[in-house]
């Protein structure tokens, strides 16, 4: 149960009264709704953003260095699955929304939330390149009175070492000249119950003044906020939630292995351990971790602590055991199919590529990697996918495969439970089935090979 909490009251709260002159004139642009508010990077996190401040009445500048995003936007036409073209036009036809390639509008705005992208790079080290192009950007059109905050998700520090010395080159003083934040962003694209708008805010400022603006910022748009003392705190918060999740997934994982040993059904024990009404929350085993939170955030972490001489043991332990989970599948497939007869040859048919159910994105999903081990062995692969038409692979484009594939295949691999498919003529049309996702629940059948 949380333990923060949180504050609905849509003012400031009582960390700080308003002294310099900036803070004074931009907390009263915020309360009327006259601040000019700016978006940087137009993504999943940064356009919902953007139109909840449109909705909430503020004139809003979205900036993105993709001219094919910003045309899309100025034309009403969203390309983000939370945010339906019908929310969007009327926005941008109001005047209230607006989208540029074009930095130099900074000179003009009163708040700029910075949401680019923050990926790893191949040797696990975070790229910072994007928030640094974006704050050398935002440095050229700098003035005093505006209030800056970071939403990437990013290792703890990286508002006071990095993004604080580029905005100082100004020569303004942060907490009386200008204002700097850092709220990490939660939203889960997707989740029709938690989107932008409801989801709490955590925000922490440089200062008093800028946790007290941030705080007031968000207020009149979002209806929960959760002011932290620093930037660091609020950094942390962001990387522990995820951190959070990808050990206990880690850790159900290595309990699926154990269960998969000693002939125990691992989907029964979690059933049942989630009956406890306090200390227990349930984690699920799967093929392994996808998408670009999970299995990135945590190392942003590690990476960080190992300059303090602090190893982050769980998060590389987690990590390995989450990396083992598609070599796990592979060796299922292949006990399945006959221990001791090589998957060379063999047909392997893959329903569901994209990382989560009912989404269309593949990025980091395991599915690439059982199919590149799969493939590595021998085995011929088609797929199935109702939200994905085609996959790149290494070396060629595989596109998704009709139903005859399913019946022709030796092997069918459920690695995306998808709601869209229909499991009943799966299990009456296959030759063998392996459930990495407990979606034959309730189905009986010497066909089926569950996690
Ligand atoms: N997508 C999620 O579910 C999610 C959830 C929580 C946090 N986050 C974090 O939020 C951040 C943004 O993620 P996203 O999913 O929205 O990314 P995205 O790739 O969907 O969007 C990022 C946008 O930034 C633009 N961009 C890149 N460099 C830029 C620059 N220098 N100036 C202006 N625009 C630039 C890109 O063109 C793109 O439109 C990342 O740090 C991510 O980890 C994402």
């Amino acid at each position: 149960m949380s333990t923060v909490q949180t504050s609905t009251v849509p003012d400031t709260p009582d960390l700080h009264q308003a002294d310099s002159h900036q803070e004074k004139m931009l907390s009263e642009k915020i309360r009327s709704r006259t601040a000019r508010v700016g978006v940087v990077g137009l993504g999943y996190v940064g356009l919902p953003l953007a139109v909840e401040y449109a909705q909430a009445g503020y004139n809003v500048t979205g900036i993105d260095l993709s001219a094919t995003k910003t045309a899309r936007i100025n034309a009403g036409d969203s390309y983000i699955g939370d945010v339906p073209s019908s929310t969007l036009e009327p926005l941008v036809r109001s005047g209230k929304l607006q989208a540029t390639t074009d930095f130099s509008v900074i000179r003009d705005l009163d708040t700029v939330n910075i949401c680019v992208p923050t990926p790893l790079r191949k040797t696990k080290d975070p790229d910072m390149s994007y928030i640094v192009a974006a704050c050398e950007e935002i440095a050229k059109y700098f003035h005093p009175g505006i209030l800056v905050i970071l939403e990437s998700t990013t290792y703890p520090g990286t508002t006071a070492e990095l993004v604080l010395p580029m905005l100082e080159k100004s020569g303004l003083k942060v907490g009386t000249d200008f204002f700097l934040c850092f709220s990490p962003e939660r939203v889960d694209p997707g989740n029709p119950k938690f989107q932008t708008k409801n989801i709490p805010k955590v925000v922490g400022g440089t200062t008093p003044a800028c946790t007290t603006l941030g705080h007031l910022f968000y207020s009149q748009a979002l209806e929960n906020v959760v002011p932290v003392s620093s930037t660091q705190v609020a950094e942390m918060v962001k990387l522990l939630e995820n951190t959070f999740r990808m050990i206990n997934i880690g850790l159900v994982n290595e309990m699926a292995i154990m269960c998969d040993g000693m002939g125990i059904n691992v989907w029964e024990v979690i059933e049942a351990a989630a009956t406890k009404p306090f200390g227990f929350m349930p984690f699920y085993p799967g093929p392994g971790l996808g998408g670009h939170c999970i299995p990135i955030d945590p190392f942003y972490l590690s990476w960080k602590t190992k300059q303090a001489g602090i190893e982050a043991r769980f998060i590389e332990l987690a990590g390995y055991i989450n990396g083992q989970m598609p070599h796990f599948v592979v060796t299922k497939v292949q006990n399945a199919l006959d221990i001791g007869k090589p998957l060379k040859g063999s047909k392997v048919h893959i329903y569901g590529v994209a990382y989560k159910r009912d989404i269309e994105d593949v990025r980091e999903s395991p599915a690439l990697d059982i199919i590149h081990l799969l493939q590595k062995r021998g085995a011929s692969i088609s797929f199935a996918d109702p939200h994905v038409a085609e996959i790149r692979l290494e070396d060629e484009t595989l596109l998704r495969e009709d139903s005859g594939a399913l019946s022709a295949a030796d092997c069918v691999v459920i690695v995306t439970d998808h709601s869209a498919f229909d499991y009943q003529a799966l299990v009456d049309r296959a030759n063998l089935i392996v459930d990495t996702r407990n979606a034959l629940k309730g189905f009986k059948s010497d066909k089926i090979v569950r996690l």
